[in-house]
Formats: structure tokens, sequence, C-alpha cells
């Protein structure tokens, strides 16, 4: 079992509409998957149909839930979903008070443990806010892979700076173990100049840490996101879902 997990610290790169798609693309490769939302605005959670009738949202138990829970059984807490061999342990929004309140109480290090993933799952992804807070950090102490999206535009490349920064950080303080799986390209014109210029330059710099994978826009996504469905269940051939099959083949190699 290897913790995967998606981290850029800056918003709208990507981070939840890829952990979504790489989660079921694996499971369609036949790994078994659990993707973990620690996100408080539970965006992977929706995407993956949780919450999914507006008027009346339907709570899933979450990680808040596991937390309070005597038994710690976390087992409780897997969801299955509408894809086979892919998990979901969702988040909610009051896991961002709830979890700053139980570390001034110090009452545990972190809330899952390494052991409680092993027996299940050959990979666990985990969707990240955007920020390097504790939920994050906590995360990366026990990750063994930062797998991390960046937009193919000028702006984004200080953000990838800076997450790459706190990535040496942690890796310096918390886990030495922790490994760069790859750099991925995301919401990729490849009708624009400066895009690709983008590109080139990312891939030159980071070479073989760049996956050869990149994510083009492909507004599928974006509407397979709406619908709370991964891509592959929304419209199969569409560009996104054979990008990121692509991607999750890549993700298995390096692996
Ligand atoms: N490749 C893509 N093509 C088109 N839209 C995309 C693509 N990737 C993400 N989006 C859209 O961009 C927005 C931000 O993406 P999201 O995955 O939520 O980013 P993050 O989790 O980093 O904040 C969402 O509306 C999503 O549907
Ligand atoms: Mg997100």
């Amino acid at each position: 079992m290897k913790i995967i997990v998606i981290i850029n610290n800056k918003g709208g790169v990507g981070k939840t509409t890829s952990a979504v798609n790489i989660s079921a693309s694996l499971a369609a490769l036949n790994k078994k998957i659990l993707l973990i939302d620690i996100d408080p605005s539970a965006s992977a959670s929706a995407h993956l149909g949780f919450y999914a009738n507006e008027e009346a949202p339907e709570k899933p138990s979450t990680i808040c839930d596991y937390l309070l829970d005597k038994d710690k059984d976390i087992n409780k807490y897997f969801h299955k979903t509408d894809i086979k061999n892919l998990w979901c342990l969702p988040s909610e929004p009051s896991l961002d008070d709830f979890y700053q309140d139980m570390q001034q109480d110090d009452e545990l290090p972190f809330f899952i443990t390494r052991n409680q993933l092993s027996e299940k799952f050959d990979l666990v992804i985990v969707d990240c806010p955007p920020n390097m807070g504790s939920l994050s950090l906590n995360i990366l102490a026990i990750a063994d892979y930062a797998l991390i999206p960046v937009m193919t535009q000028y702006i984004a490349l200080t953000g990838l700076d800076l997450t790459l920064k706190l990535i040496t950080k942690v890796r310096r303080r918390l886990n030495k173990n922790l490994k760069i799986l790859g750099i991925f390209g995301t919401l990729y014109d490849r009708r624009t100049k400066s895009a690709k210029i983008v590109l080139a330059n990312l891939q030159e710099k980071y070479e073989e840490q760049f996956m050869q994978t990149v994510i083009s826009i492909n507004n599928k996504l974006c509407e397979a996101y709406n619908a709370k469905k991964p891509i592959m269940l929304f419209n199969k051939r569409a560009r996104g879902n054979l990008e990121y099959i692509e991607l999750a083949k890549e993700i298995i190699k390096k692996i």
C-alpha cells in the first residue's frame, strides 16, 4: 500500500478533478483504491456523488464521525462508490474547526495510521485543501508520495515553487521517506502559444520528474464535476477520460 497526496497550495489548479479521476482510472486498472478527502470543502466527496441531492443533502459518515467514534473502527467509514475497486473516506465542512480543536487537545498524532489502510488497499489517494495547513502537513507526514498538478500558465509557476519548497521542508522535518512522484500539467490549452511555451519550460526544468501525460482543458471534465460523476461514468470517450487513464498508467509504472 502506498499513499499518494495530490498537493499544490494554490486553488483551482485541478487537484480535486485529478484526485477523483486518477482514483477512478487506477480502480479501472484493477487497483484497490481509497480516496481520502481531507479538504473541508468536501469537493472530491461531492464529485464522487456524496451530498448529491442539493435540496436536502444527505450527509455521509465522514472523517469527522470517525474522529468521534469511540471504537475507532475506520472500516465503517470507507464508502463504496459507483466505481468498482474505488472507496471513499468523505470530508465535511466542519473538519477544519474540528481538527484544529483536536490538535490543541493533543489527542492524536494523526487521525489515520498506515496500518489501518494497508490491508485493504493498493493505493490511497488524498485530495488536499489549497494550503499547507496542519491537515496537509499531517497527511504528508505519513505519505509515500506527493503528486503535484500544475496549471500550464505563467501565473501558476510561483505556486509550484512554493509547493516544492514546502515539500522539501516536510521531508527534512517530518518524513524523510516522502518522495515526489511527479509534477503534471493541467488545464493545458493546446491552441495557445503561451501554454506551449510554459509546458516546454516545465519539461526542460523538471526533466523526468515532469510526467509525460498532460491534462488538456476539456469542458467534459467540468461537466462531469457538476454532474457529480468521475469522467469515466459521464463520458468515456472524452479526451479528459483518456488522458487521466494514461496518467494513471504512468503512475503505476513510476511506483
Ligand atoms: N482539465 C480541465 N479542463 C477543464 N476544466 C477543468 C479541468 N480541470 C479542472 N477543471 C475545472 O476547474 C475548476 C477547478 O478545478 P479543481 O479540480 O476543483 O481544482 P482545485 O481542487 O485545485 O481547486 C473546476 O471547476 C473544474 O471543473
Ligand atoms: Mg480542490
